[in-house]
């Protein structure tokens, strides 16, 4: 039997304003946090960006995100029947929606300059 999660996302960044959206979302009994955001990009929409790599082994940390005042891994947090206020983390700058700049500064990739022909 299937249950509805109902998460309200914080979205926005990269210049705009940041805005909160609701989203129903239907998941079996221990799906996690990762599996309702990746059932609402595949079904409803595609353009809510969030981060992650290794799925449901909490080995990457990219997913870490703020569930209800809570910095958590997306992928171990479970869904539950209820309203869940979904928020990226609060000390790094946002990039886009729950998308953060994680990586430290030393371990970033230089900014292109663009192509210049010769
Ligand atoms: S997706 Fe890798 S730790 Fe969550």
């Amino acid at each position: 039997m299937s249950l509805i999660a109902t998460l309200v996302v914080t979205r926005g960044g990269a210049g705009r304003d940041s805005v909160r959206q609701r989203y129903n979302v239907r998941f079996e009994p221990g799906e996690s946090l990762l599996d309702g955001l990746c059932r609402i990009r595949d079904e409803q929409d595609a353009t809510l960006a969030f981060r992650y790599s290794c799925i449901n082994a909490n080995a990457c940390k990219e997913c870490m995100l703020r569930l209800d005042n809570k910095t958590v891994y997306a992928c171990t947090a479970r869904l539950e029947p209820r309203e869940m206020i979904v928020e990226p983390l609060p000390n790094k700058r946002v990039i886009r929606d729950l998308v953060t700049e994680i990586a430290a500064p030393d371990e970033r990739l230089p900014r292109s300059t663009g192509f210049k022909p010769a």
